[in-house]
């Protein structure tokens, strides 16, 4: 189910054209948004083969994720005559490689997809796994498949026209890698400077550690019956503060929430299974330097809690935490009582001074 290849570029055009030089295919695809159209299609256009492909450019943005868009990408392949041994490349952030990789997971059953992440979000997480899908009848990613692409290539270069609330997203899912993952992944994580001038050269180091922690679970769990339910830390409260900002109308980005709910679950993990505090303490304080606040009070907390008990990875009606007892010693499946839950909101509030 994992890709068979992820490759960390640092000569992105030569690397792309080599690998396309080595694969078989009848006409080639690239599906971009608006935005990475004009911001990251033009540092592959040197590609010839690139040059030779038909492009095909969506909306910007999550809203666009659906099926009316997906029908447009199976018609424009339909129309151009696409087959099977047809090549479509993934040009974008998350929303283009979810619903890339199911246009292609769909289309005549199955063509071959590239992926080439250009958020942080999607190097770290979207475009590696093999998770594809949409969102449908107002719920997020309701419709989908597993199908991995045949490669993905990152190169961090594409981050530096990002703009900081999206690298600040992507990061949460790097953060997240290393708690689950190891204390020295965790140090190098935790000193990275996220303000002023960014240090594009280590990121790109950051994100293939990163993206190594989550291939490694993948590969052993793709279906996600087990171990990587590890991927969730973070998001059974990060999902249900989504959710209510949402409903709210002031919609936080996907990694605000997470980075929230890693505060709040790591609260949980030293209540239930004896995380250290000290640690506690050092993360809460570097997600309150550089992420935003969110505002809520204890009258969100039903509907917060609610929230929570619809979480599609709950079972028999029991909410499913994943918690840490130290870093990279994860706990999966644990059930933690309604009032520690909110417990653990309050610890967000207080150290935030909300
Ligand atoms: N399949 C999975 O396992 C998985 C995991 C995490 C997230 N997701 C999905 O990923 C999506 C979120 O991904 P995202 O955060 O990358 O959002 P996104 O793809 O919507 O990108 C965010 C914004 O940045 C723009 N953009 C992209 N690359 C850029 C660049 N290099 N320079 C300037 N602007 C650029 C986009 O046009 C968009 O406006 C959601 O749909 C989520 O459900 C999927
Ligand atoms: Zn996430």
């Amino acid at each position: 189910m994992s890709e068979n290849k992820i490759i960390i570029s640092d000569h992105l055009v030569m690397d792309i054209a080599v690998f396309l030089s080595t694969l078989k295919y009848d006409k080639l695809f690239i599906l971009t948004d608006t935005n990475t159209e004009e911001k990251c299609y033009p540092l592959l256009k040197d590609v010839p083969a690139i040059q030779q492909g038909r492009l095909l450019i969506t909306p910007a943005g999550d809203t666009y994720k659906n099926l009316e868009r997906v029908a447009n990408i199976w018609r424009i392949l339909s129309n151009e005559g696409a087959s099977r041994h047809s090549l479509l490349i993934n040009l974008g952030g998350g929303m283009i490689t979810d619903i890339g990789g199911f246009a292609g997971a769909t289309f005549k059953r199955g063509l071959q997809t590239i992926n080439i992440p250009t958020t942080l979000m999607a190097s770290v997480d979207a475009a590696v796994g093999g998770k594809t899908g949409i969102n449908f009848n107002g719920l997020k990613n309701e419709i989908g498949s597993f199908y991995a692409p045949l490669c993905v290539f990152i190169d961090c270069r594409f981050l530096q026209t990002l703009d900081y609330p999206n690298l600040l997203s992507g990061y949460a899912e790097m953060i997240k890698h290393a708690l689950i993952c190891s204390p020295e992944h965790y140090a190098s994580i935790l000193s990275f400077d996220l303000d002023g001038e960014i240090d594009y050269v280590r990121l790109n180091k950051m994100v293939a550690q990163s993206v190594a922690v989550k291939e490694r679970i993948v590969e052993e769990d793709p279906k996600e019956h087990g171990i990587r339910k590890a991927l969730n830390f973070g998001h059974t409260i990060g999902h249900a503060i989504e959710s209510l900002s949402f409903k709210q109308n002031e919609p936080l980005l996907h990694g605000h929430a997470v980075a929230i709910g890693i505060v709040c679950e790591l609260y949980l993990s030293y209540k239930q299974v004896g995380f250290p505090s000290e640690k506690l303490t050092q993360v809460t304080h570097y997600i309150k330097e550089y992420y935003p606040s969110y505002i809520f009070d204890c009258n969100d907390y039903d509907a917060l809690y609610e929230f929570m008990t619809h979480d599609k990875k709950n079972e028999g009606g029991i909410i499913n935490f994943t918690l840490l007892s130290d870093i990279g010693k994860v706990h999966i499946n644990q059930s933690v009582n309604k009032e520690v839950i909110l417990e653990s909101l309050d610890f967000y509030r207080e150290s935030f001074g909300i």
